[in-house]
Protein backbone atom coordinates (compact mmCIF):
# COMPACT_ATOMS: atom_id res chain seq x y z
CA UNK A 1 0.00 0.00 0.00
CA UNK A 2 1.34 3.54 -1.11
CA UNK A 3 2.12 6.19 1.70
CA UNK A 4 -0.13 8.55 -0.02
CA UNK A 5 -3.59 6.91 -1.66
CA UNK A 6 -6.57 9.10 0.07
CA UNK A 7 -5.91 11.59 -2.46
CA UNK A 8 -6.34 8.81 -5.86
CA UNK A 9 -9.30 7.58 -7.59
CA UNK A 10 -7.24 5.07 -9.58
CA UNK A 11 -4.32 3.08 -8.60
CA UNK A 12 -1.35 3.48 -10.46
CA UNK A 13 -0.40 1.64 -13.76
CA UNK A 14 2.64 -1.53 -13.63
CA UNK A 15 4.75 0.53 -15.75
CA UNK A 16 4.26 3.71 -13.82
CA UNK A 17 4.68 1.80 -10.21
CA UNK A 18 7.82 -0.02 -12.02
CA UNK A 19 8.83 3.02 -13.14
CA UNK A 20 8.78 5.53 -9.76
CA UNK A 21 9.33 2.46 -6.82
CA UNK A 22 13.05 2.80 -5.54
CA UNK A 23 12.94 -0.14 -3.29
CA UNK A 24 15.63 -2.26 -5.38
CA UNK A 25 18.23 0.37 -4.67
CA UNK A 26 17.32 2.15 -1.46
CA UNK A 27 17.04 -0.93 0.75
CA UNK A 28 20.21 -0.29 1.04
CA UNK A 29 19.40 2.89 3.47
CA UNK A 30 16.98 0.43 6.24
CA UNK A 31 19.43 0.47 8.89
CA UNK A 32 19.98 4.24 8.80
CA UNK A 33 15.90 4.53 8.05
CA UNK A 34 15.42 2.88 11.54
CA UNK A 35 17.99 4.75 13.25
CA UNK A 36 16.44 8.14 11.97
CA UNK A 37 13.00 6.86 13.29
CA UNK A 38 14.25 5.59 16.02
CA UNK A 39 15.75 9.16 16.89
CA UNK A 40 12.05 11.10 15.64
CA UNK A 41 10.04 8.70 17.85
CA UNK A 42 11.96 10.45 20.69
CA UNK A 43 10.99 13.79 19.16
CA UNK A 44 7.77 13.59 18.58
CA UNK A 45 7.40 11.85 21.93
CA UNK A 46 8.76 15.51 23.72
CA UNK A 47 6.46 16.94 21.33
CA UNK A 48 3.79 15.66 22.98
CA UNK A 49 2.38 13.35 19.86
CA UNK A 50 3.86 10.19 21.43
CA UNK A 51 2.87 8.60 25.20
CA UNK A 52 6.28 6.98 26.71
CA UNK A 53 4.14 3.98 26.00
CA UNK A 54 4.09 4.49 22.48
CA UNK A 55 7.56 5.83 22.19
CA UNK A 56 9.12 2.88 23.57
CA UNK A 57 7.00 0.04 21.77
CA UNK A 58 7.93 1.59 18.43
CA UNK A 59 11.72 2.06 19.33
CA UNK A 60 11.54 -1.66 20.52
CA UNK A 61 9.55 -2.45 17.50
CA UNK A 62 12.53 -0.55 15.43
CA UNK A 63 14.90 -2.18 17.05
CA UNK A 64 13.29 -5.75 16.27
CA UNK A 65 13.38 -4.72 12.93
CA UNK A 66 17.24 -3.55 12.41
CA UNK A 67 18.64 -7.04 14.33
CA UNK A 68 16.26 -8.74 11.22
CA UNK A 69 17.94 -6.35 8.77
CA UNK A 70 21.24 -7.22 10.06
CA UNK A 71 20.82 -10.70 9.62
CA UNK A 72 19.31 -10.53 6.57
CA UNK A 73 15.95 -11.79 7.76
CA UNK A 74 13.81 -9.40 5.85
CA UNK A 75 12.46 -10.39 2.46
CA UNK A 76 12.52 -6.76 1.63
CA UNK A 77 12.01 -7.03 -2.80
CA UNK A 78 8.65 -9.08 -2.21
CA UNK A 79 6.76 -6.29 -0.06
CA UNK A 80 6.10 -4.45 -3.19
CA UNK A 81 6.40 -1.34 -1.02
CA UNK A 82 7.34 1.94 -3.03
CA UNK A 83 10.49 2.27 -1.28
CA UNK A 84 12.26 1.49 2.17
CA UNK A 85 10.60 3.94 3.78
CA UNK A 86 7.19 3.01 2.60
CA UNK A 87 8.53 -0.80 3.86
CA UNK A 88 9.71 0.26 7.18
CA UNK A 89 6.38 2.03 8.03
CA UNK A 90 4.34 -0.71 7.06
CA UNK A 91 6.37 -3.36 8.70
CA UNK A 92 5.79 -1.48 11.56
CA UNK A 93 2.21 -0.96 11.21
CA UNK A 94 1.74 -4.87 10.42
CA UNK A 95 3.41 -5.49 14.19
CA UNK A 96 1.98 -2.91 16.33
CA UNK A 97 -1.21 -1.62 14.20
CA UNK A 98 -2.21 2.11 14.48
CA UNK A 99 0.22 3.09 16.94
CA UNK A 100 2.98 2.81 13.95
CA UNK A 101 0.72 5.28 11.83
CA UNK A 102 1.77 7.73 14.60
CA UNK A 103 5.19 7.56 13.53
CA UNK A 104 5.31 9.73 10.59
CA UNK A 105 3.68 12.90 12.43
CA UNK A 106 5.15 16.08 11.34
CA UNK A 107 7.43 14.15 9.11
CA UNK A 108 7.88 13.98 5.31
CA UNK A 109 10.13 11.47 3.11
CA UNK A 110 11.92 14.52 1.74
CA UNK A 111 12.85 15.20 5.23
CA UNK A 112 13.60 11.38 5.89
CA UNK A 113 15.87 10.45 2.82
CA UNK A 114 17.69 13.69 3.32
CA UNK A 115 18.81 12.48 6.70
CA UNK A 116 18.54 8.57 5.62
CA UNK A 117 21.51 9.55 2.65
CA UNK A 118 23.53 11.70 5.40
CA UNK A 119 23.31 8.78 8.03
CA UNK A 120 24.31 6.46 5.19
CA UNK A 121 27.52 8.44 3.94
CA UNK A 122 28.34 9.21 7.26
CA UNK A 123 29.12 5.34 8.13
CA UNK A 124 30.36 4.52 4.67
CA UNK A 125 32.69 7.44 4.90
CA UNK A 126 34.12 5.59 8.17
CA UNK A 127 34.38 1.98 6.56
CA UNK A 128 36.36 4.33 3.29
CA UNK A 129 38.83 5.56 5.63
CA UNK A 130 39.46 2.40 7.08
CA UNK A 131 40.74 0.90 3.51
CA UNK A 132 42.46 3.86 2.68
CA UNK A 133 44.59 2.98 5.94
CA UNK A 134 45.14 -0.58 4.92
CA UNK A 135 46.71 0.46 1.07
CA UNK A 136 48.85 3.01 3.06
CA UNK A 137 49.77 0.13 5.43
CA UNK A 138 50.30 -2.04 2.82
CA UNK A 139 52.56 0.43 0.66
CA UNK A 140 54.71 1.53 4.26
CA UNK A 141 55.56 -1.84 4.31
CA UNK A 142 56.27 -2.56 0.38
CA UNK A 143 58.52 0.96 1.11
CA UNK A 144 60.59 -0.73 4.27
CA UNK A 145 60.80 -4.12 2.32
CA UNK A 146 62.65 -2.61 -1.31
CA UNK A 147 64.29 0.56 0.26
CA UNK A 148 67.72 -0.76 -1.17
CA UNK A 149 66.28 -0.74 -5.16
CA UNK A 150 66.51 2.25 -7.36
CA UNK A 151 64.22 2.79 -10.76
CA UNK A 152 64.05 5.58 -13.25
CA UNK A 153 61.78 8.18 -12.16
CA UNK A 154 60.50 9.26 -15.25
CA UNK A 155 58.83 12.86 -16.65
CA UNK A 156 57.37 12.82 -19.79
CA UNK A 157 57.52 9.27 -19.72
CA UNK A 158 61.16 9.63 -20.73
CA UNK A 159 63.66 8.35 -17.74
CA UNK A 160 64.45 11.28 -16.05
CA UNK A 161 66.57 10.95 -12.49
CA UNK A 162 67.02 7.97 -10.70
CA UNK A 163 64.40 6.98 -7.52
CA UNK A 164 64.56 5.07 -4.51
CA UNK A 165 61.72 2.13 -5.19
CA UNK A 166 60.55 3.21 -2.01
CA UNK A 167 60.26 7.09 -2.32
CA UNK A 168 57.15 5.55 -5.42
CA UNK A 169 55.35 3.85 -2.75
CA UNK A 170 55.56 6.92 -0.52
CA UNK A 171 54.51 9.02 -3.33
CA UNK A 172 50.85 7.23 -2.80
CA UNK A 173 50.57 7.10 0.66
CA UNK A 174 50.52 11.14 0.69
CA UNK A 175 47.94 10.79 -2.35
CA UNK A 176 45.98 8.32 0.04
CA UNK A 177 46.44 10.95 3.24
CA UNK A 178 44.84 13.53 1.34
CA UNK A 179 41.86 11.48 0.54
CA UNK A 180 41.12 10.74 4.19
CA UNK A 181 41.87 14.39 4.88
CA UNK A 182 38.73 15.21 1.76
CA UNK A 183 36.87 12.40 3.13
CA UNK A 184 37.29 13.34 6.65
CA UNK A 185 36.26 16.96 5.68
CA UNK A 186 33.35 15.67 3.94
CA UNK A 187 31.95 14.11 7.19
CA UNK A 188 32.32 17.14 8.85
CA UNK A 189 30.77 19.22 6.26
CA UNK A 190 27.51 16.41 6.31
CA UNK A 191 26.97 16.39 9.67
CA UNK A 192 23.70 18.65 10.01
CA UNK A 193 20.74 16.93 10.27
CA UNK A 194 17.67 17.81 8.44
CA UNK A 195 15.15 15.84 10.05
CA UNK A 196 12.54 18.99 11.58
CA UNK A 197 12.47 20.33 8.08
CA UNK A 198 9.30 18.57 6.90
CA UNK A 199 8.15 18.45 3.23
CA UNK A 200 9.83 21.69 2.80
CA UNK A 201 8.35 24.38 4.76
CA UNK A 202 9.31 23.48 8.44
CA UNK A 203 7.56 21.97 11.38
CA UNK A 204 4.07 22.93 13.03
CA UNK A 205 5.29 20.50 16.05
CA UNK A 206 7.41 21.44 18.77
CA UNK A 207 10.07 19.73 17.67
CA UNK A 208 13.70 20.11 19.90
CA UNK A 209 15.71 20.24 16.69
CA UNK A 210 19.10 20.70 18.50
CA UNK A 211 18.19 17.26 20.36
CA UNK A 212 17.15 15.33 17.53
CA UNK A 213 20.38 16.09 15.97
CA UNK A 214 22.36 15.59 18.89
CA UNK A 215 20.33 12.20 19.51
CA UNK A 216 21.48 11.15 15.51
CA UNK A 217 25.12 12.07 16.27
CA UNK A 218 24.93 15.46 13.63
CA UNK A 219 26.41 18.65 14.94
CA UNK A 220 23.98 20.49 14.55
CA UNK A 221 20.43 20.58 12.32
CA UNK A 222 20.24 22.21 9.19
CA UNK A 223 19.29 25.90 9.35
CA UNK A 224 16.84 26.29 6.74
CA UNK A 225 13.72 23.76 6.15
CA UNK A 226 13.80 24.51 1.97
CA UNK A 227 17.79 23.73 1.95
CA UNK A 228 17.39 20.98 4.26
CA UNK A 229 15.49 19.12 1.99
CA UNK A 230 16.80 19.66 -0.98
CA UNK A 231 20.43 20.15 -0.52
CA UNK A 232 22.62 17.21 -1.65
CA UNK A 233 25.99 18.81 -1.79
CA UNK A 234 26.88 16.20 1.09
CA UNK A 235 26.46 13.57 -1.74
CA UNK A 236 28.58 15.89 -4.24
CA UNK A 237 31.20 16.03 -1.88
CA UNK A 238 31.51 12.08 -1.14
CA UNK A 239 31.38 11.26 -4.87
CA UNK A 240 34.05 14.10 -5.37
CA UNK A 241 36.35 12.14 -2.69
CA UNK A 242 36.00 9.06 -4.33
CA UNK A 243 36.52 9.82 -8.00
CA UNK A 244 39.85 11.92 -6.71
CA UNK A 245 40.73 8.78 -4.89
CA UNK A 246 40.33 6.52 -7.91
CA UNK A 247 41.94 9.00 -10.00
CA UNK A 248 44.91 8.17 -7.92
CA UNK A 249 44.48 4.75 -7.76
CA UNK A 250 44.18 4.86 -11.53
CA UNK A 251 47.59 6.83 -12.10
CA UNK A 252 49.23 3.97 -9.42
CA UNK A 253 47.55 1.07 -11.70
CA UNK A 254 48.78 2.69 -14.67
CA UNK A 255 52.45 3.20 -13.38
CA UNK A 256 52.60 -0.45 -11.99
CA UNK A 257 51.14 -1.49 -15.41
CA UNK A 258 54.12 0.06 -17.34
CA UNK A 259 56.30 -1.32 -14.51
CA UNK A 260 55.32 -4.58 -15.41
CA UNK A 261 55.14 -4.63 -18.53
CA UNK A 262 57.87 -6.45 -21.08
CA UNK A 263 59.48 -3.20 -22.22
CA UNK A 264 60.10 -1.98 -18.76
CA UNK A 265 60.21 -5.23 -16.67
CA UNK A 266 60.75 -3.82 -13.33
CA UNK A 267 58.71 -5.89 -12.01
CA UNK A 268 56.60 -9.61 -11.72
CA UNK A 269 52.77 -9.12 -10.43
CA UNK A 270 51.77 -12.13 -8.47
CA UNK A 271 49.71 -14.66 -10.44
CA UNK A 272 46.84 -14.05 -8.15
CA UNK A 273 46.47 -10.60 -9.43
CA UNK A 274 47.07 -11.42 -13.20
CA UNK A 275 45.14 -13.31 -15.97
CA UNK A 276 46.10 -15.21 -19.08
CA UNK A 277 44.76 -15.04 -22.48
CA UNK A 278 42.44 -17.97 -23.75
CA UNK A 279 44.73 -17.77 -27.13
CA UNK A 280 48.07 -16.88 -26.33
CA UNK A 281 49.42 -19.32 -23.93
CA UNK A 282 52.51 -17.37 -23.14
CA UNK A 283 50.40 -13.67 -21.68
CA UNK A 284 50.03 -13.21 -18.32
CA UNK A 285 48.02 -9.82 -17.99
CA UNK A 286 47.72 -6.93 -15.11
CA UNK A 287 43.55 -7.21 -15.84
CA UNK A 288 43.42 -5.77 -11.64
CA UNK A 289 45.14 -2.79 -12.15
CA UNK A 290 43.73 -2.68 -15.85
CA UNK A 291 40.13 -2.55 -13.66
CA UNK A 292 40.78 -0.11 -11.19
CA UNK A 293 42.10 2.15 -14.07
CA UNK A 294 38.92 0.97 -16.19
CA UNK A 295 36.45 1.88 -13.38
CA UNK A 296 37.25 5.27 -12.97
CA UNK A 297 34.96 6.04 -15.96
CA UNK A 298 32.15 5.35 -14.23
CA UNK A 299 32.97 6.86 -11.02
CA UNK A 300 33.54 10.26 -12.15
CA UNK A 301 30.21 9.29 -14.36
CA UNK A 302 28.40 9.80 -11.07
CA UNK A 303 29.72 12.66 -9.87
CA UNK A 304 29.18 14.35 -13.28
CA UNK A 305 25.31 12.84 -13.37
CA UNK A 306 24.56 14.16 -10.25
CA UNK A 307 25.88 17.35 -10.97
CA UNK A 308 23.92 17.28 -13.67
CA UNK A 309 20.96 16.10 -12.33
CA UNK A 310 20.91 18.91 -9.93
CA UNK A 311 22.03 21.55 -11.93
CA UNK A 312 18.28 23.09 -12.77
CA UNK A 313 16.65 21.87 -9.86
CA UNK A 314 13.98 24.94 -8.36
CA UNK A 315 13.59 24.47 -5.07
CA UNK A 316 12.61 22.63 -2.90
CA UNK A 317 12.87 18.78 -3.51
CA UNK A 318 11.82 17.22 -6.93
CA UNK A 319 11.62 13.06 -7.85
CA UNK A 320 15.23 13.93 -10.01
CA UNK A 321 17.13 13.50 -6.45
CA UNK A 322 15.89 9.94 -6.29
CA UNK A 323 18.84 9.57 -8.62
CA UNK A 324 21.19 10.50 -6.53
CA UNK A 325 21.42 7.16 -5.08
CA UNK A 326 22.43 4.59 -7.49
CA UNK A 327 25.33 6.69 -8.89
CA UNK A 328 26.67 7.47 -5.24
CA UNK A 329 26.07 3.40 -4.29
CA UNK A 330 27.69 2.17 -7.00
CA UNK A 331 30.93 5.00 -6.82
CA UNK A 332 31.44 4.00 -2.79
CA UNK A 333 31.43 0.54 -3.59
CA UNK A 334 33.92 0.97 -6.38
CA UNK A 335 36.25 3.02 -5.00
CA UNK A 336 36.02 0.14 -1.80
CA UNK A 337 37.06 -2.60 -4.01
CA UNK A 338 39.22 -0.74 -6.33
CA UNK A 339 41.17 0.18 -2.43
CA UNK A 340 40.92 -3.91 -1.78
CA UNK A 341 42.28 -5.40 -4.96
CA UNK A 342 44.85 -2.17 -4.84
CA UNK A 343 46.43 -4.03 -1.34
CA UNK A 344 46.48 -7.75 -2.92
CA UNK A 345 48.30 -6.01 -5.56
CA UNK A 346 50.94 -4.28 -3.51
CA UNK A 347 51.43 -7.58 -1.70
CA UNK A 348 52.04 -9.26 -4.65
CA UNK A 349 55.07 -6.90 -6.28
CA UNK A 350 58.14 -8.31 -6.56
CA UNK A 351 61.12 -6.01 -7.98
CA UNK A 352 63.13 -7.01 -10.23
CA UNK A 353 66.21 -5.19 -8.87
CA UNK A 354 69.24 -6.01 -11.68
CA UNK A 355 66.82 -4.92 -14.24
CA UNK A 356 65.69 -1.52 -12.31
CA UNK A 357 69.00 -0.77 -11.66
CA UNK A 358 70.47 -1.00 -15.36
CA UNK A 359 67.30 1.28 -16.31
CA UNK A 360 68.10 4.01 -13.75
CA UNK A 361 71.84 4.15 -15.17
CA UNK A 362 70.76 3.69 -18.76
CA UNK A 363 69.35 6.91 -21.17
CA UNK A 364 71.95 9.68 -19.06
CA UNK A 365 69.82 9.89 -15.95
CA UNK A 366 72.99 11.26 -14.11
CA UNK A 367 73.25 14.21 -17.25
CA UNK A 368 72.05 16.36 -13.92
CA UNK A 369 74.49 15.52 -11.32
CA UNK A 370 76.84 16.33 -13.99
CA UNK A 371 76.11 19.67 -14.50
CA UNK A 372 75.80 19.96 -10.43
CA UNK A 373 79.08 18.95 -10.20
CA UNK A 374 80.41 21.63 -12.57
CA UNK A 375 78.33 23.69 -10.47
CA UNK A 376 80.19 22.73 -7.71
CA UNK A 377 83.31 24.25 -9.79
CA UNK A 378 81.94 27.22 -9.73
CA UNK A 379 80.54 27.22 -13.23
CA UNK A 380 77.08 29.14 -13.18
CA UNK A 381 74.43 26.24 -13.57
CA UNK A 382 73.56 27.68 -16.48
CA UNK A 383 76.58 26.91 -18.11
CA UNK A 384 77.07 24.02 -16.47
CA UNK A 385 74.14 22.93 -17.80
CA UNK A 386 74.71 23.54 -21.44
CA UNK A 387 77.62 21.17 -20.86
CA UNK A 388 76.53 18.39 -19.64
CA UNK A 389 74.19 18.70 -22.40
CA UNK A 390 77.41 18.51 -24.62
CA UNK A 391 78.56 15.83 -23.03
CA UNK A 392 75.37 13.76 -23.50
CA UNK A 393 75.49 14.66 -27.22
CA UNK A 394 78.91 13.00 -27.42
CA UNK A 395 78.22 10.33 -25.30
CA UNK A 396 75.30 9.29 -27.78
CA UNK A 397 77.35 9.38 -30.41
CA UNK A 398 79.94 7.29 -29.26
CA UNK A 399 77.14 5.01 -28.07
CA UNK A 400 78.62 5.11 -23.87
CA UNK A 401 77.00 6.39 -20.68
CA UNK A 402 78.35 9.25 -19.00
CA UNK A 403 80.55 7.63 -16.55
CA UNK A 404 82.17 5.27 -19.52
CA UNK A 405 83.96 8.32 -21.32
CA UNK A 406 87.52 8.86 -20.40
CA UNK A 407 88.46 12.02 -18.43
CA UNK A 408 89.96 12.92 -21.17
CA UNK A 409 87.50 13.07 -23.19
CA UNK A 410 85.62 14.77 -20.74
CA UNK A 411 87.84 17.45 -20.24
CA UNK A 412 87.30 18.11 -24.30
CA UNK A 413 83.99 19.83 -22.59
CA UNK A 414 85.50 21.46 -19.53
CA UNK A 415 88.84 21.73 -18.32
CA UNK A 416 87.18 21.92 -14.71
CA UNK A 417 86.40 18.28 -14.97
CA UNK A 418 88.53 16.01 -12.70
CA UNK A 419 89.06 12.34 -11.61
CA UNK A 420 86.11 12.79 -8.80
CA UNK A 421 83.79 13.12 -11.23
CA UNK A 422 83.19 9.54 -11.41
CA UNK A 423 82.06 9.01 -7.87
CA UNK A 424 79.37 11.93 -8.33
CA UNK A 425 78.27 9.78 -11.94
CA UNK A 426 77.46 6.40 -9.32
CA UNK A 427 74.02 5.90 -8.70
CA UNK A 428 73.60 5.60 -5.44
CA UNK A 429 75.74 8.36 -4.55
CA UNK A 430 73.38 10.40 -6.99
CA UNK A 431 70.37 9.29 -4.96
CA UNK A 432 71.32 9.68 -2.02
CA UNK A 433 72.54 13.18 -2.30
CA UNK A 434 68.93 14.22 -2.72
CA UNK A 435 68.41 13.91 1.14
CA UNK A 436 66.98 17.18 1.64
CA UNK A 437 63.42 16.87 2.94
CA UNK A 438 61.21 14.88 0.21
CA UNK A 439 63.61 13.82 -1.75
CA UNK A 440 64.29 10.20 -2.73
CA UNK A 441 68.01 9.95 -0.57
CA UNK A 442 67.86 7.77 2.06
CA UNK A 443 68.60 9.23 4.63
CA UNK A 444 64.87 11.27 3.89
CA UNK A 445 63.19 8.30 2.51
CA UNK A 446 63.79 6.69 6.19
CA UNK A 447 62.53 9.48 7.67
CA UNK A 448 59.48 9.79 5.62
CA UNK A 449 58.82 5.75 6.68
CA UNK A 450 59.53 6.70 10.53
CA UNK A 451 56.63 9.68 9.79
CA UNK A 452 54.35 8.01 8.22
CA UNK A 453 54.60 4.66 10.43
CA UNK A 454 54.17 7.15 13.21
CA UNK A 455 51.11 8.70 11.63
CA UNK A 456 49.22 5.28 11.18
CA UNK A 457 50.23 4.56 14.29
CA UNK A 458 52.44 1.68 12.40
CA UNK A 459 54.14 -0.69 14.78
N1 LIG B 1 12.33 7.87 -2.75
C1 LIG B 1 12.48 9.28 -2.67
C2 LIG B 1 13.93 9.71 -2.86
O1 LIG B 1 14.75 8.90 -2.81
C3 LIG B 1 11.99 9.81 -1.36
C4 LIG B 1 10.56 10.03 -1.38
C5 LIG B 1 10.17 11.41 -1.54
N2 LIG B 1 8.98 11.34 -2.25
C6 LIG B 1 8.10 12.33 -2.41
N3 LIG B 1 7.04 12.08 -3.06
N4 LIG B 1 8.30 13.52 -1.91
O2 LIG B 1 14.21 10.86 -3.07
Amino acid sequence: MALWGGRFQSSSSALFKEFNDSLHFDQALILQDIYGSIGWTKAIHQAGVLTFDEQQALEQELLNLSKQAECGELDIMSSGSEDIHSFVEAKLTKNLGDIAKKLHTGRSRNDQVATDLRLWCRDQISILLDALNHCQRQLLILAENNKEHILPGFTHLQRAQPVRFAHWCLAYVEMFKRDCQRLNFAKTHLNQCPLGSGALAGSIYDIDREKLANDLGFDSPCLNSLDAVSDRDFVLELLFSASTGMMHLSRFAEDLIFFNSGEANFITLGDQVTSGSSLMPQKKNPDALELIRGKCGRVFGSLQALLVTLKGLPLAYNKDMQEDKEGLFDAVKQWHNCMLMAGEVINSIEIKSDRCKKAATEGYANATELADYLVTKGIPFRTAHEIAGQVVLYAISQQEPIERLRLDELQQFSALIEADVYSVLELEYLVDKRSALGGTGISSVNQAIDKIRHELGAA
